[in-house]
């Protein structure tokens, strides 16, 4: 079986799932290819030799356009804050390297766009891979929704409502970071969680072409590292009421602060014969409404993960046993070794990245004028 070198950025909170994945595919998947975990870049040498030792890397860097030139590796993959992923990208491309990197592709649309010209400049002629970490959608029920939803089991969509939630700021105690900064991050929660309930939405739903959008910073300073008092540069909460191209109404919503959310990426759609909820908090659940029962007996029943999705069985022969949070990446890295190798879809490429940005900057840009806009529109 083939080896892919994998060179990884970044081994903060998603490196280290990045490694996990890495390591356990071939036990999980048993193909088509192997994740070689080469090199690991980190901000110095001593961190990089550390961090590569500890998850599983044959070396460590402190430079990562050392990457770059190594023949042995064939997929960078970039787990770095969002405003370093636009020079890494480009660089990797230009290097003719695969790309897997990690959500918000970039800080806004425009610099995605700079992104896809130097993909389109470099690779017109060979076939390099560009896939975003968007792991959410693979999580096997979710193929599930898919499934039930292509095939028209809800009937006609008329109205869905996704958030993504988390309360990992909701204390003012918590320290000004990279994600506070609009230098480092563009935007705050849009971009760190809104773009996953976005990307879920149009994964099910398809493109949202209108939103009328709300934007709001809650704790407006926290204290950096030296203590000193900062602005936070960037919205802790948002939510829009959006148009999907297929005319459904649906609403969005996303924060830093909700109190109580730990994971809650969630979505209700409701259908004319049907509806579903997920919520990611029970990811190895979905909960299905049928309409058209006997009075007395309607209700929402539980549908758990089982073995009819070929993502969950390559983990387990047994129905409803549960996956985990890391699983979702190995089940991506699957998707990349898959692409790379027989040339399958992914499931976020460069241009359904992009479309999230427009997405969020049109949401940024509602707010601010305190207005309906079309997505992409002037
Ligand atoms: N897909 C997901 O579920 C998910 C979850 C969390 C974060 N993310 C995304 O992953 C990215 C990183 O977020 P994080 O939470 O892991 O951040 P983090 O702060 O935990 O880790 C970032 C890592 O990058 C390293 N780094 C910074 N500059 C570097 C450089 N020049 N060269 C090499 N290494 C460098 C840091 O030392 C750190 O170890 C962000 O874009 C974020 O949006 C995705």
């Amino acid at each position: 079986m083939r080896d892919i070198g994998i060179g990884l950025i970044g081994s903060g909170y998603i490196g280290k799932t990045h490694a996990i994945a890495y390591n356990a595919h071939n036990a999980v998947f048993g193909g088509p290819a192997r994740p070689a975990c080469r090199a690991l870049a980190e901000i110095d040498q001593a961190k990089a030799d550390r961090e590569a030792r500890a998850l599983g890397f044959e070396r460590g860097t402190g430079n990562w356009q050392d990457l770059l030139i190594a023949d042995d590796i064939d997929v960078i993959a970039i787990a770095t804050p969002n405003a370093l992923h636009k020079e890494m990208a480009i660089a990797a491309i230009k290097a003719g390297k695969h790309v897997y990197i990690e959500k918000p592709l970039a800080l806004d649309a425009p610099e995605a766009d700079e992104i896809i010209a130097v993909h389109e400049a470099q690779n017109g002629a060979s076939r390099l891979v560009h896939m975003l970490g968007y792991n959410y959608l693979c999580n096997p029920i979710i193929s599930t929704v898919k499934t039930m939803l292509d095939s028209g089991e809800l009937g006609e969509l008329v109205h869905f409502r996704g958030r993504h939630n988390e309360d990992y700021m909701a204390s003012p105690e918590v320290p000004f970071s990279w994600r506070c900064s609009k230098a480092a991050a563009g935007t705050g929660t849009l971009g760190d969680m809104g773009s996953h309930i976005i990307s879920m939405a149009m994964h099910l739903a398809g493109p949202i072409v209108s939103l009328c959008g709300d934007t709001d910073i809650v704790i407006p300073s926290r204290k950096d590292q030296t203590g000193a008092m900062r602005g936070v540069e960037n919205e802790d909460q948002a939510q829009a009421i959006v148009r999907f191209a297929s005319g459904m109404m649906g609403f969005l919503e996303t924060s830093r602060v909700a109190l109580g959310k730990k994971q809650g990426l969630a979505f209700e759609i409701v259908g004319t014969k049907a509806s579903i909820e997920f919520d990611q908090e029970r990811m190895n659940e979905l909960r299905l409404y049928e309409g058209g029962a006997p009075d007395g007996r309607s209700g929402f029943k539980t549908i758990l993960v089982d073995t009819h999705c070929p993502d969950f069985s390559a983990f387990c022969p047994a129905p409803g046993h549960g996956l985990g949070y890391n699983d979702l990446k190995i089940i991506e890295v699957n998707r990349l070794m898959k692409a790379i190798v027989e040339d399958a879809p992914v499931p976020v490429d460069l241009y359904a990245a992009r479309d999230i940005e427009l997405v969020i900057d049109t949401w940024i840009a509602s707010a601010a004028q305190r207005a309906w806009q079309d997505v992409g529109g002037a």
